[in-house]
């Protein structure tokens, strides 16, 4: 029988923070071995997650809708249409793709992006997607176009509510995500072709802090008290957080806080719809990435270097991301339990960046298979990270410049 065997968790049978049991990783095993390094995404697990937050809210408001955040895992795109959800997304390239994603069932496309270009402001509008504004100048971007189109566009507009998530290490604040409280009302009031009917708000990724949710839904609600628009939506961006190593508040925790907000500012719009935009909730916890150990290098006394057959930079970008404080779980698939070691667990390229984190392992030996779970965002989809634009390679010749 073979074990999966983590330090804490040798005595467990199951890989205790996922679902996956030792005899579906022995299966998976069996027949895609040479594959390795792979990933797997188990779509019991993203149901799962998404169940919890549809039970969660669907009965708190009327309309509730969950866009996925596209960027978060792209290859898990078709996955999430088939379950029924809308999309966010922060780039034009992404907006073609989850354009492409087929389901019969209509579904809703948020854009917001801190790169809008007049050309791809077009694209965005013709194809029926809705906009969220991020800066003054956007408006008027929009404002400009719509005036010259004779055309009346609804738009949404992206709040930076200035409150700064503790223990977060991605904050959104003060990054030129979003019009702060003063700004907004400094926007027009009536305009001919621009309507504003709904507000957005993204705090935070990994936002562990449920004090910083309180207060940026504070200032949300100010701007429904205070402004006399229509809005007909409030979005609360996604940022849920997910167990890595250490522990987070339930997605209960965060439900209780948001709730009671919500009632209030639905008061006077019944109608009002709550949208969310998560991503790393749904699909990280859905994400195992199988790992072989091609190198053990004993450091005489310090701590042992394992080299395994991936790289952070392709396979775990969110550890980079995180300015190397995200460490996946990771357990060792091995045929018995023997003692335990500490290794620090390197990549396959000479960075010296590329490394996965130190983790106490029973121990390990070449040919051994690693298996972190939790890769499910950030992580390997990503090449075209967010969808942002490659820039292109070339070499100099000293004359000419060559496309790679
Ligand atoms: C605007 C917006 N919405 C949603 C998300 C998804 O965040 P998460 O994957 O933490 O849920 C992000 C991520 O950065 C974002 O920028």
């Amino acid at each position: 029988m073979f074990l999966l065997a983590p330090l804490s968790l040798c005595k467990q049978k199951r890989f205790i923070i996922n679902q996956m049991d030792n005899k579906t990783i022995h299966k998976i095993l069996t027949v895609n071995d040479h594959r390795i390094p792979m990933v797997i995404y188990d779509v019991d697990v993203i149901k799962r997650q998404k169940t919890s937050l549809d039970n969660l809210f669907k009965n708190v408001v009327k309309k509730f809708t969950i866009a996925y955040s596209y960027k978060t895992n792209t290859a898990l795109g078709q996955t999430m249409r088939d379950l029924d959800c809308s999309f966010q997304v922060t780039s034009i390239n992404h907006l073609r793709q989850v354009k492409q994603l087929t389901n019969k069932k209509p579904f809703k496309i948020f854009f917001n992006s801190r790169n809008l270009t007049k050309k791809d402001l077009k694209e965005v509008i013709h194809g029926g997607v809705h906009l969220i504004i991020n800066s003054r100048s956007q408006y008027d971007m929009v404002q400009e176009l719509a005036t010259k189109q004779r055309q009346k566009l609804q738009i949404g507009v992206r709040i930076d509510t200035k409150s700064l998530p503790k223990n977060t290490f991605f904050k959104t604040v003060n990054t030129g995500l979003g019009l702060d409280y003063q700004e907004f009302k400094g926007l027009p009031r009536k305009s001919k072709c621009l309507e504003i009917v709904g507000l957005h708000a993204h705090i935070a990724s990994q936002n562990t802090d449920l004090l910083s949710i309180e207060k940026g839904i504070k200032v949300l609600s100010r701007i429904f008290e205070q402004n006399n628009f229509n809005f007909r939506y409030l979005n609360l961006g996604g940022g849920f957080p997910i167990q890595y190593k250490n522990s987070v508040p339930t997605i209960k925790s965060f439900a209780e806080k948001i709730i009671p907000a919500i009632r209030k500012i639905q008061k006077p719009n019944p109608s009002l719809e709550f949208i969310i935009e998560p991503g790393r909730y749904i699909v990280g916890p859905a994400g195992y990435l199988f790992a072989r150990v091609n190198d053990i290098i004993s450091n005489h006394g310090k701590i042992d270097v394992a080299v395994i057959n991936c790289s952070v930079f392709s396979s775990v970008r969110d550890r980079i991301l995180s300015g190397y404080v995200i460490e996946l779980p990771c357990v060792v698939f091995k045929k018995q339990k023997i003692e335990t070691k500490k290794y620090l667990i390197v990549g396959s390229s000479p960075s010296s960046c590329d490394t996965f984190g130190k983790y106490v392992l029973p121990k390990i030996r070449i040919g051994d298979i690693l298996i972190f779970s939790h890769a499910g965002a950030y992580c390997l989809s990503n090449d075209d990270f967010t969808g942002v634009e490659k820039p292109q390679e070339f070499v100099w010749t000293g004359n000419h410049l060559l496309p790679i």
